[in-house]
């Protein structure tokens, strides 16, 4: 048996401007994204067995999390970037019959526009990529993740580099990793609901965007330390959708931006969680404590993903 121990990280988006509508479904995205230091723990086991003489190779998947209404099956990116490990990679590799056993435990709120899911999938890719000696690099790593999730090429650039942070375009998978990322403190905070990322994407084509992030500007802030130029360019325009519908989100905004000392706050992804940006770790510290005495599902975290 071989076995390995990895870190699934989250992210934030520090801006997300949609521009455009691609023929396959999808939008054309441009988000300066950066991982945090808030993690999901992977276990992954591979259990070699001799299959018997003119047998093929039969390869079975195990899931298992700390979550008992996640499902375990092709619906989980763990199951299924195992799936498509298997089908790429198994037979030219040759690495036989087995079992690869996953073991999730989560720490990142789910479906709450994290990428939680996304870095547990990417996790898989990386695993494997180790416990079968395939020596794939990031960059193929990255190529096999397109496949999996428009934000798994980031979770795979940021958990097997020494990359924090990405400009992505395209539909998220067209990675342009920033030498400087944010060295900031963060709350992260979410209703007790989740929103789908589809149902945001579809509707947000019915509103006429106003305000976008130059995210250029945004990357040059990051280069330099500059927070007034990020600050300026931390816009995310799904905002104008699912703040419009969710109103406990507005409302969790407002109260990180009026009752913490919060440099700057913003939703994440699609949603509905609200990251909010402060200089050290003791405000992080007491403005989750807040949250959490409000009932909100509240963390803190680094940015820079230590
Ligand atoms: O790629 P992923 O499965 O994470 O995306 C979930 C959904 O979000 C897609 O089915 C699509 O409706 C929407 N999406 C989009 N444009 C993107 C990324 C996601 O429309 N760039």
């Amino acid at each position: 048996m071989r076995e390995i121990d990895l870190k699934s990280y989250a992210k934030v988006n520090l801006s997300l401007d949609v521009t455009g509508t691609r023929p396959d479904g999808y939008h054309d995205l441009s988000s300066v994204m950066q991982r945090i230091s808030l993690y999901d723990r992977i276990h992954m086991e591979w259990i070699r067995q001799e299959e018997a003489a003119g047998e093929e190779p039969d390869i079975r998947i195990e899931v298992k999390t700390n979550r008992p209404y996640l499902p375990v099956d092709e619906r989980n990116l763990a199951y299924k970037a195992a799936q498509i490990m298997i089908r790429h990679f198994a037979r030219e590799a040759g690495v036989g019959s087995g079992i690869i056993r996953i073991s999730i435990t989560k720490s990142i709120p789910v479906a709450a526009g994290l990428a939680g899911g996304s870095g547990n999938g990417a996790a898989v890719l990386i695993g494997l990529n180790r416990l079968w000696n395939l020596k794939l690099d990031t960059r193929q790593l990255c190529r096999v993740g397109e496949e999996l999730g428009s934000d798994v090429p980031f979770c795979v650039l940021v958990q097997n580099s020494r990359y924090r942070a990405a400009l992505a375009t395209g539909r998220g998978e067209v990675l342009h990793p920033l030498k400087k990322c944010m060295k900031k403190y963060v709350v992260l905070a979410k209703p007790s609901f989740g929103v789908s990322t589809k149902e945001v994407f579809k509707c947000i084509d019915d509103y006429e965007i106003t305000q976008r992030p130059d995210n250029g500007e945004l990357i040059r802030g990051l280069a330099a330390g500059d927070d007034r130029l990020v600050y300026k360019n931390m816009i995310n325009v799904l905002e104008l959708y699912t703040l419009d519908h969710y109103d406990p989100v507005a409302q969790l905004k407002e109260i990180c931006r009026t009752q913490t000392p919060a440099e700057m706050v913003l939703m994440s992804g699609s949603g509905p969680t609200v990251f909010a940006v402060y200089a050290s770790e003791k405000e992080a510290r007491s403005a989750c404590q807040l949250l959490r005495g409000m009932r909100y599902e509240a963390y803190w975290a680094g940015t820079d993903g230590r």
